[in-house]
């Protein structure tokens, strides 16, 4: 078989084989195949798109790939939940306590990530002394004992995406629905559990601008996985703003406490009984979306959830105490409101630009090496809707030094526009696909 062949089939219209997509893969993943081939091809696939079967196949090869992980070991059905990824999106800290709350059982692999905050690990190194890098023995163990484990990711697994993904960044082929979703689908199935759900967010602050290509993307993910036989779902929503108050890692920790104590309540809680609801229906933990968002809602009122935050940070070697009082998580040393010039209401937020202010502020990551700041970051008070006077408060940013909290709060105020009339905000929850 010659890759050759293999783009210009693609090229024309053509339907790869299973064969002739292994091939592709396996050659890739191990070097037989040079850059400048799958270039092409992953352009081809770009204009000429893939059938289902394509791209289950690709997606399979690329699981094959690496290891994978198996999660027989624990009781119970294990369910996963991925994000497209967004400013401020806290998701995870906040659901999978809830859910694991109910029932399901969570066995989270996670990663750092680069950009304006650190990943969900990252969040959680802000309790003194939790770590994430746990023996698989005590990830399963956790997992068996209390129904939740979040740990840092380390099995080898999808090595064919890391390569591909590399190559898509600097040759435009990013944007090709089949890539992105077997690059995503291929790390879930990896990964081991039986119920996947996605958030797949649009808006100007997220991967997928127009609520259309969220739910194509929407679709073929969850088509994708049934075909992998999991139970599939997946919520669009808005990021036209930063999800719920806080960007920046232990100030990020501090809201999913908020919402877990039901101090807080607002975009972040909304989506998480959504998407909370849709796997634990999935899961079989509930009969119908009414059910599960009422035992959802109960893990909140009865302080189930945050409790199972609790005993997870202490069986991750931090103080579960450190939930209910959260006075020893990292406080930048300067905190510096940011007051509205104008009144009015606020129309838009630049949730893309907030990010990089908390990048900025050194809350995030330019380069897999960088050092990241957990204490800095940045919480909003006035979000899309909301009425401001001239002199409030639009936001509180938490900083190093004076200079940087000045600069930032420039940064900062430059996102807001304001509205002299009342603004209806679009609804957050745009669509669920089951
Ligand atoms: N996120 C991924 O993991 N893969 C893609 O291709 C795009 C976004």
């Amino acid at each position: 078989m010659l890759m050759t062949d293999l783009i210009v089939k693609k090229r024309d219209g053509g339907e790869l084989s299973h064969e002739e997509i292994n091939f592709m893969i396996d050659g890739y993943t191990q070097g037989q195949i040079p850059d400048y081939q799958m270039s092409a091809m992953c352009m081809a696939i770009l204009l000429r798109g893939m059938t289902d079967r394509e791209t289950l196949d690709m997606t399979m090869a690329m699981v094959h790939s690496g290891e994978t992980l198996d999660l027989s070991p624990i009781q119970g059905v294990k369910g996963d939940k991925h994000s497209t990824g967004g400013v401020g999106d806290k998701t995870s800290l906040v659901l999978c306590p809830m859910v694991a709350a109910c029932g399901l059982k969570v066995a989270k692999m996670s990663g750092r990530g680069l950009g304006h905050t650190g990943g969900t690990i990252d969040k959680l190194e802000s309790f003194p002394g939790f770590t994430t890098g746990i023996s698989e023995e005590t990830f399963f163990k956790n997992v068996n004992k209390i129904g939740i484990a979040i740990a840092g990711q380390t099995a080898d697994l999808v090595p064919a995406d890391k390569k591909l993904y590399a190559l898509r960044d600097v040759t435009g082929t990013v944007p090709s629905i089949p890539l992105i979703v077997s690059s995503i689908m291929s790390k879930k199935l990896a990964s081991g559990a039986d119920v996947i759900v996605l958030d797949v967010k649009c808006g100007s602050g997220a991967f997928m601008k127009t609520e259309q290509d969220a739910r194509t993307l929407a679709q073929g993910l969850t088509r994708i996985g049934r075909l992998a036989g999991r139970k599939c779902a997946a919520v669009i929503t808005d990021m036209d703003q930063p999800l719920g108050w806080a960007v920046g890692n232990a100030l990020e920790v501090k809201e999913a406490i908020s919402v877990l104590k039901g101090e807080k309540g607002g975009d972040l809680l909304e989506l998480c009984l959504t998407l909370g609801s849709c796997m634990l229906t999935e899961a079989g933990l509930a009969g119908s979306i009414e059910e599960a968002r009422a035992k959802l809602e109960k893990t909140i009122s009865d302080g189930t959830a945050l409790e199972k935050l609790s005993q997870m940070v202490t069986a991750q070697q931090g103080d579960g105490r450190d939930v209910y009082d959260t006075s020893r998580l990292p406080l930048a040393p300067v905190q510096m409101e940011v007051p509205a010039l104008e009144g009015g209401y606020v129309r838009r937020i630049e949730a893309e630009q907030v990010g990089l202010v908390s990048m900025h502020l050194g809350g995030g990551r330019a380069t897999k090496d960088s050092e990241i700041d957990l204490s800095v970051g940045l919480v909003l008070h006035k979000k899309v809707g909301d009425s401001v006077e001239a002199g409030e408060s639009l936001a509180t940013i938490h900083a190093s030094s004076q200079e940087k909290a000045a600069e930032a709060a420039e940064l900062l105020r430059a996102c807001y526009s304001l509205s002299p009339d009342p603004v209806q905000r679009s609804p957050f929850i745009k669509d669920i696909i089951r």
